[in-house]
């Protein structure tokens, strides 16, 4: 099976991958975790890239264009070959942030990045997403939070807590909204919530559809 993890930054999802992963393993299950951009070595070095502040001259299009990259290599390198040997592959975030970041947030041309999308995942379609849905207002709380070294280049760009940078998270948002409407493996969750009950509903929502 197949589980992907959607969300704006600092919406929790690697937390509750690590819950997942940890209760998964628990009931003796084949579980393999990835990470996107990054998973494989090649992908990890794509990553660099992508989230090195020294790169802030990145056009979007270059931008769009690593990230599938970084994701091609995954799947074929990683999760299909994992999925042939029936294992859970879970992955903190997938082709659908393409979608949300890069389309909505960026303003690059939707049907383009969905294409794009279709010939770089081929038969890689999660069985289930959750989207850990979080205000835009609690992304640049929690984001104040952590010490601005430490923000990667997306994180960073457009530049500091400005009007522009919750325009660009407010597109990001409904993008994923957007998403939420027209695919049925889609399962959004309250993000305020607390992390446990977060993981009750992921755990639930797994033991229904099994
Ligand atoms: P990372 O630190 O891995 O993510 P997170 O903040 O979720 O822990 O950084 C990934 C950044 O890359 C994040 O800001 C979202 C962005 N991103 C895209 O813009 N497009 C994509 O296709 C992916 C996979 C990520």
């Amino acid at each position: 099976m197949f589980i992907t993890f959607e969300g704006l930054d600092f919406c929790g999802k690697s937390t509750q991958v690590k819950l997942l992963e940890n209760y998964l393993k628990e009931k003796n299950k084949n579980v393999i975790v990835i990470r996107e951009p990054g998973g494989t070595a090649i992908s990890e070095q794509i990553r660099k890239i992508l989230l090195d502040r020294i790169n802030d001259s990145m056009k979007n299009e270059t931008e769009l264009l690593l990230f599938a990259a970084s994701r091609a290599q995954l799947v074929h390198e990683i999760i299909l070959p994992y999925l042939q040997k029936k294992y859970y592959v879970i992955s903190d975030r997938f082709h659908d942030s393409s979608i949300a970041y890069q389309a909505f947030g960026r303003n690059l041309q939707l049907e383009f990045v969905i294409q794009l999308q279709k010939f770089v995942i081929g038969n890689a379609i999660p069985d289930i997403t959750f989207f850990i849905d979080i205000p835009v207002e609690e992304v640049l709380n929690r984001m104040s939070k952590v010490k601005n070294i430490e923000l990667d280049r997306i994180e960073t760009s457009p530049d500091g807590i400005t009007l522009r940078k919750i325009q660009f998270y407010e597109r990001v948002r409904n993008g994923y909204l957007y998403l939420c409407e027209r695919e049925s493996r889609i399962k959004k969750i309250d993000g305020l919530l607390s992390i446990e009950e977060i993981h009750n509903i992921i755990i639930k929502y797994l033991e229904s559809v099994k």
